[in-house]
């Protein structure tokens, strides 16, 4: 799976985000380290706060299915600039693992490479 593939993949669930409130619309691609991947998006409700991001929904999907080992995650977005995961997905990937690579998309050519450890460097932990 190249990364280029990946990125493909996250913007392709992307036309199936639910965001009427936003109209950001993001799409996911979450590689595991058993090649398997497993998509998300953002899913929006009239109840704004109860919205979900594209980046939790993958890792809801990937866990559902017994998966907990991640290398990648592609984000991908309709935005002239790649922007980066928010605060709280950052949490959440921290969760499943410190190496994971980032790939961040937005509409045009640049991709942004990091790594979760780069995005969230202090992270709350119960059990180090
Ligand atoms: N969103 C994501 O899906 N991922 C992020 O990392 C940041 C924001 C979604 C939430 C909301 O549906 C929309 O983008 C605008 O904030």
């Amino acid at each position: 799976m190249t990364d280029a593939e990946l990125i493909g993949i996250a913007r392709e669930a992307r036309e199936n985000a639910y965001a009427p409130y936003s109209d950001f619309k993001v799409g996911v691609a979450l590689l595991a380290a058993d090649g398997r991947v497993f998509t998300g998006v953002n899913v929006e409700n009239a109840s704004i706060g109860l919205s979900v991001c594209a980046e939790r929904n993958a890792i809801a999907k990937a866990v559902s299915e017994g998966v907990r080992d991640f290398t990648k995650l592609a984000v991908a977005t309709g935005s002239p600039e790649p922007t980066m995961p928010c605060g709280v997905c950052r949490q959440v990937i921290w969760e499943f693992g410190h190496d994971i690579e980032i790939l961040v998309a937005g509409s045009g050519d640049e991709i942004v490479s990091t790594t979760i450890a780069d995005l969230f460097p202090q992270p709350f932990t119960t059990f180090e």
